[in-house]
């Protein structure tokens, strides 16, 4: 056994670093010795490999898995991609049985089940730092329940709401995001693998075995679909874009209300540094940032997209295309959870600022409309009447008693269902509260699935 096996035929060619794709795809290495490792189990399982076949190519998969570990692992990117680096590195260690890896197998159907086995444990990684923010959230929301603040709309102050109220609106968005990427994992949780190239195999395998070994609800239904099917990685991009979306406008919202213009929340380090220039500054880069890469993974979905429009069925190098978007904007995700995360627990509201504002009279015109529609005043001509007084700068009494607002009371008026009141924001956060746990025990089986990889690779299993 050489330890630097030939360059095999099918990847050599003038333009083999054009086609390379080992700098992306070695990011799936794990995924693709556990595929390798079922595929092999099957193998054996039907009867196309003798048990001391499937004992040296299992055996060495997961050398090989403990060299990528260690980093020890010699990758040769004249090899093309990962799929090449593992096979060859295998038939150095384990001989030419190594040769019998591929197997009924192409790399069409392989990559496609490495990028689903990644899509899963992306998922669920993403998940847990979406959990992490979440807390926090929920977390400041109960601090802050009943804390008054104006409530916006075209950033104009409109009506009272409370600062539990509006993070507890960024919660259920967030919310959204997590119930968004569960589906995504659950619509992919189809092998594609025994595929093929796209036609299947002349060969008795058995694709629902390997779908089984890899912990995939099902194989896949029709062998073209298996090979093609990037929808996985488009809905996951779409999952994360919107995610992004999502982050960029808590984001733009502490940007705001760290200005001096706003002065609701403190502009500490939690949010950012200071200026190289002007000692007098400390910026919410955190926040920009957080809000800044929102571009970027809504640029990774676009990538994919218009790298999918109109390729005929089956595949088609292009797709090769597809990781390096998704690898950023997983990556992306996870640094903007983390960071916005600690923006959220370092939040620290100015009770001042806050309690000035939310005293403006003019954020009650509605609930004074409101009190006189309640006396039997009919709403149209109520609202004329009091637009008139509000545009001559008048201020109508907000309290009956003709004392200052008092937010407090306002709020605990504003008693509807989902609304602002101290009432209704503790239900909400019960509610929010045992959403998140149920989401909590949907990442613990999602988890489960995703360890099936580290089984295949070190479990002791004869
Ligand atoms: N590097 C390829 C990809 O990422 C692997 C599949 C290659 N298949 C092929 N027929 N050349 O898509």
């Amino acid at each position: 056994m050489s330890d630097t096996s030939p360059v095999p035929a099918y990847v050599r060619t003038p333009q083999a670093a054009f086609l390379a794709s080992l700098g992306v795809d070695r990011e799936l290495a794990r995924f693709d010795l556990a595929g390798s490792v079922a595929h092999v189990e099957m193998l054996g399982h039907v009867g196309i490999l003798a048990p001391g076949e499937v004992a040296s190519l299992r055996g060495g998969l997961r050398a090989v898995a403990r060299e990528i570990a260690l980093g020890s692992f010699p990758w040769r990117p004249e090899l093309e991609d990962v799929h090449t680096n593992i096979e060859v590195r295998l038939t150095d260690l384990v001989g030419p049985v190594g040769g019998k890896l591929h197997t009924a197998r192409s790399r069409n159907d392989q990559v496609a089940v490495d990028e689903r086995l990644y899509l899963r444990s992306a998922v669920a990684r993403v998940a847990a730092a979406l959990v992490r923010l979440e807390e926090r959230l929920l977390a400041k929301a109960g601090a802050e329940a009943e804390r008054p603040m104006p409530g916006y709309t075209h950033l104009q102050r409109a009506q009272p709401v409370t600062v539990g109220h509006l993070l507890l609106a960024h919660f259920w968005q967030f919310d959204r995001d997590l119930d968004r990427l569960f589906a995504t994992a659950a619509r992919s949780n189809v092998s594609p693998l025994g595929a093929g190239a796209l036609a299947g195999s002349t060969l008795p395998i058995d694709p629902s075995d390997t779908a089984g070994r890899l912990g995939f609800e099902r194989a896949f239904e029709n062998s073209i679909d298996a090979v093609s099917d990037r929808d996985p990685f488009a809905e996951l991009l779409f999952d994360l874009a919107l995610l992004a979306v999502h982050a960029s406008g808590l984001g733009e919202e502490v940007v705001l209300f760290a200005s001096k213009e706003f002065g609701f929340v403190a502009r500490t380090p939690a949010l950012g540094s200071g200026s190289s220039l002007m000692p007098q500054k400390r910026n919410p880069d955190v926040a920009e940032l957080v809000r800044g890469k929102a571009g970027r993974t809504v640029g990774d979905l676009v990538a994919l997209l218009t790298t999918l429009k109109g390729l005929p069925l089956a595949y088609d190098r292009d797709l090769q295309e597809d990781k390096a978007p998704v690898l950023d904007a997983i990556a992306t995700s996870l640094a903007v959870l983390e960071a916005l995360a600690s923006v959220v627990e370092g939040l620290e509201f100015d009770p001042v600022r806050l309690g000035a504002a939310a005293a403006d009279p003019e954020l009650y015109a509605t609930d004074v409309a409101e009190r006189r529609v309640a006396g039997g005043a009919p709403f149209r001509a109520t609202h004329e009447s009091l637009a008139r007084s509000y545009a001559a700068g008048a201020h109508p009494e907000v309290e009956p008693s003709g004392t200052a607002p008092d937010p407090a009371r306002a709020l605990a008026a504003r008693s509807t269902a989902g609304g602002p009141s101290p009432t209704a924001v503790r239900r909400q956060l019960s509610l929010a509260r045992a959403r998140l746990d149920a989401r909590v025990a949907s990442l613990s089986s999602l988890d489960r699935a995703v360890g099936r990889i580290e089984e295949l690779l070190t479990e002791d299993r004869g």
